[in-house]
């Protein structure tokens, strides 16, 4: 489309004569403003074909679909249908092939996930914990949150690691939906990519929890690719866990389980580390999903349960689980052998919930 193919529409529905734009656009021929204005209205009524086409072949794997079959279908290339599928994978669609045939994974797959954190030979290392806002719940608790990322931007921390659940989810039982003030996978990306604090010289490092998980189970669709797509402030590291390299020796595991959570706030912590081979401990643990705060050190592990962004839901409030609202921000010696000979955690929490936060955000 020529540059000025849309102002030729435009000056066309405010009433000049196809003389008038030819003058006033500087165009050779009145066939030229024909030609133009065709062009624009062609452009304003075809979406863009790539998300015409990734929007099809999504809605074609919802159930499972030979290649050649797809190709015939939507009348494209096989070259063309593997670029969609690529596209499609980027933005968190689990699509997979086996024989030949494509289909939606709905399953959470565990895999290692490694990262190098950048170092630059720092003895000292200081970075935060938040995790488990469950945005897109009735209970979570944004407000707190913009606070927490304010006072890390007052502190000078530039990394916040996030152990999982992100997002609230759907259906994880009966009436769920209830508690959820959106509805839908995408609107719920998009309201995370809306909400979640922005601060200049943060990034934020997060997995993806049982909760995000449910929309993989029930739509193939894994929330952490959308949203690393919309907020480059946003990083996503994979499912339910992370191993990152805070230097070549000192290593930090993010963790977000799946089980319930225990009445004695250290009990999940130290069966944990208790499971841990001797050589495969991290230096330090992060564990999100039981919305609890605590400090161990258990079998040489500095182990951090991270607390959430959540108030106690009703359903909690019924199984007497507690929700220990609040963030961590962590400052940690390092040898160079990757021994963390100091570890100083401030908890800073929020005693009191704000009732129905989420309309504040609207
Ligand atoms: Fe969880």
């Amino acid at each position: 489309m020529a540059a000025h193919d849309k102002e030729a529409l435009e000056l066309f529905e405010q009433g000049l004569s196809y003389e008038q734009i030819r003058e006033r656009l500087g165009l050779r021929t009145t066939k030229q403003v024909n030609h133009a204005i065709d062009r624009a209205r062609k452009a304003r009524q075809d979406p863009p074909p790539s998300t015409d086409l990734t929007a099809a072949i999504r809605e074609a794997l919802k159930r499972p679909v030979a290649r050649g079959i797809l190709c015939d279908r939507l009348k494209i290339s096989d070259r063309i249908l593997t670029a969609a599928i690529e596209d499609l994978r980027e933005s968190g669609i689990q699509v997979v092939e086996t024989d030949g045939e494509l289909s939606l994974c709905r399953d959470v797959v565990p895999e290692e996930n490694i990262h190098e954190a950048p170092w630059s030979g720092e003895k000292v290392i200081r970075f935060a914990f938040a995790g488990d806002m469950q945005i897109n719940s009735k209970f979570t608790q944004l407000t707190h949150l913009h606070h927490f990322y304010d006072i890390c931007q007052s502190e000078g921390i530039s990394v916040i690691y996030n152990p999982g659940d992100i997002d609230e989810g759907e259906d994880m039982r009966q009436g769920h939906k209830y508690e959820c003030y959106n509805q839908g996978a995408d609107d719920h990306v998009a309201e995370i990519v809306k909400n979640f604090p922005a601060r200049p010289g943060i990034k934020t490092y997060f997995i993806t929890g049982n909760h995000d998980h449910s929309l993989i189970k029930r739509a193939g669709y894994d929330i952490g690719h959308a949203i690393a797509q919309k907020r480059d402030d946003l990083v996503y590291l994979g499912q339910s866990f992370a191993t990152i390299n805070l230097t070549p020796n000192c290593i930090l595991e993010l963790r977000h389980p799946i089980d319930g959570t225990a009445y004695a706030i250290s009990y999940k912590t130290q069966k944990m580390i208790d499971a841990m081979h001797g050589g495969e401990k991290p230096n330090i643990l992060a564990i999100g999903h039981y919305h609890k705060a605590e400090y161990i050190f258990y079998r040489n592990v500095h182990a951090f349960q991270t607390g959430c962004f959540q108030a106690q839901t009703n359903w909690m409030r019924g199984k007497q689980i507690a929700a220990h609202v609040g963030g961590w921000i962590v400052e940690i010696h390092v040898t160079d052998e990757g021994t963390v000979t100091r570890c100083k955690g401030e908890f800073i929490p929020y005693f009191r919930a704000i009732k129905d936060d989420y309309l504040n955000w609207r």
